[in-house]
């Protein structure tokens, strides 16, 4: 028994004197890594049948540390487990249990293993699970998305550059925008997984071990694709990390595009859209206030996210090889970044499923105001023979007359438009209006309603191709 002024640590052995109470708040993790315990027991389980396997630990060892393990995971889940600081982390808190439930089977558990690779392992373990949780709301979202598409496949409403009224779109065809980035954002999320899930148990401290280990067989018993080759490398980087946090900042970066636009539509002086109550709340002063809370705060949390994938790559930043303390800290921006992307996808998936309702007249309203057809008529003359920079300076004689009598263009009658060039004839019409000017942009990636039915058939296969 170990008799040090320290004693009361795992590792106190060669320690003279106890750390303060700020040393060891300081030094401590248990406060947010003990939501690893789950993986965390996995992992030890794991190690165990093989070290029984191995012939490095007995079968009896091996029933003791399963026995402890059931005890452990109950009081757990009933919130009975004593958490303690003193015991810093989450590994030693549970090896500590084990031991004083089993006794020297929990203090072989250790054998051929060093918390390096344990807490390497139980963050990929726990990260792979929770990147199977973004896939899965994240499917649930662009489907709630595609739906909404559908419906308002053929709802016209103007597209926007520089924020002015450019071209007539459809309202089905803009959020298809959005399929596409939070596609692309799934691939992001799947392709880091394969990195994720790799095994860096067995690397034990920095150099591997000198005990008769079988690394595949705990790699194939954890569901990790394979082993990490090099054991300095396996306890020290922590890429898979930084990668997540980036395809989260991505994400969150395309969700905060979406929740401007959300926010801009809601305002009565556009008034696209009507956002359901529940996403909302009111002013404490100002009884007539319906404020967009929920994208306003989606946008607001994108800082932190982002916030969280550089705190990782600082972190990582010129540690030298191999595990170095710093990397305690990557577990709150990870946790973070995690929770708050999975927060917002169910919110999300949850608003565009009802929450989201269609002003229709509003949309036709700011198209007349903002002549948004009015490419259409210079493409008309230039199909007509006009040359398309004649075409554009004819037509913006056009707006200017149409916006000084306060009126649609195609709401000029014919021979208003002909006084600007004589080629204009009764057809014209039919590139004027909305209707017209949609119908006519189509080919595949255009905003006419064929197009994006089609286009919506197309996402169901893809989604379904990359997430289900
Ligand atoms: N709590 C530690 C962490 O999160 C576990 C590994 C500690 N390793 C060590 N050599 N002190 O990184």
């Amino acid at each position: 028994m170990n008799s040090s002024p320290a004693s009361q640590y795992t590792w106190a052995g060669r320690f003279s004197e106890p750390v303060s109470g700020l040393v060891k708040r300081y030094t401590a993790s248990v406060a947010f890594d003990q939501r690893l315990w789950r993986h965390d027991m996995l992992a030890s389980l794991a190690h165990a049948r093989m070290l029984a396997r191995q012939g490095i630990i007995s079968a009896q060892d091996l029933a003791d540390i399963e026995r402890g393990m059931d005890i452990i995971r109950l009081e757990i889940e009933n919130g009975q487990f004593q958490w303690s600081i003193d015991l810093e982390d989450v590994h030693f808190n549970l090896e500590k249990r084990l031991t004083a439930l089993v006794g020297d089977a929990g203090k072989r558990l250790h054998t051929g293993r060093s918390r390096n690779d344990q807490v390497a392992t139980d963050i990929r373990l726990y990260l792979r699970d929770g990147i199977d949780g973004i896939l899965a709301l994240l499917n649930a979202f662009q489907n709630a998305l595609i739906a909404l598409a559908e419906r308002e496949a053929a709802t016209p409403m103007p597209g926007f550059t520089h924020l002015q009224v450019a071209q007539p779109v459809t309202f089905g065809h803009h959020l298809l925008a959005y399929f596409e980035m939070f596609l692309r954002d799934g691939e992001r999320f799947i392709d880091c997984r394969r990195r994720v899930n790799r095994l860096p148990l067995g690397a034990a401290a920095l150099a591997g071990t000198s005990y008769p280990i079988d690394r595949a067989f705990v790699a194939a018993e954890l569901g990790f694709e394979a082993v990490c080759e090099n054991s300095l490398d396996a306890v020290s980087d922590r890429d898979f990390a930084i990668e997540f946090c980036a395809a989260c900042s991505l994400f969150m970066t395309h969700i905060s595009r979406l929740s401007e636009e959300l926010v801009l539509w809601m305002n009565p002086r556009v008034g696209f859209v009507r956002l359901a109550d529940r996403f909302c709340t009111g002013s404490s002063i100002m009884p007539q206030k319906k404020n967009p809370d929920v994208p306003e705060l989606a946008r607001g949390k994108t800082g932190r996210v982002h916030g969280d994938l550089v705190a990782l790559l600082t972190l990582m930043k010129a540690q030298p090889l191999a595990y170095n303390k710093d990397n305690q800290e990557d577990k709150e921006p990870l946790f973070d970044a995690l929770d708050t992307v999975t927060d917002t996808l169910r919110i999300f998936a949850d608003m565009l499923t009802d929450g989201v309702h269609i002003r229709a007249d509003a949309m036709r309203y700011a198209l007349q105001q903002g002549f948004a057809t009015a490419t259409d008529l210079a493409d008309y003359l230039a199909k007509k023979g006009v040359p398309f920079r004649d075409a554009h300076a004819i037509v913006g004689g056009v707006v200017k007359a149409a916006e000084q009598k306060g009126a649609a263009l195609s709401e000029l009658a014919l021979a208003e438009l002909q006084a600007f060039s004589p080629l204009i004839e009764n057809d014209v019409f039919a590139a004027l209006t909305v209707e017209g000017s949609l119908a006519a942009r189509n080919h595949i990636g255009g905003a006419a309603p064929e197009q994006v039915n089609a286009a919506i058939l197309r996402a169901r296969k893809r989604l379904n191709a990359l997430l289900a």
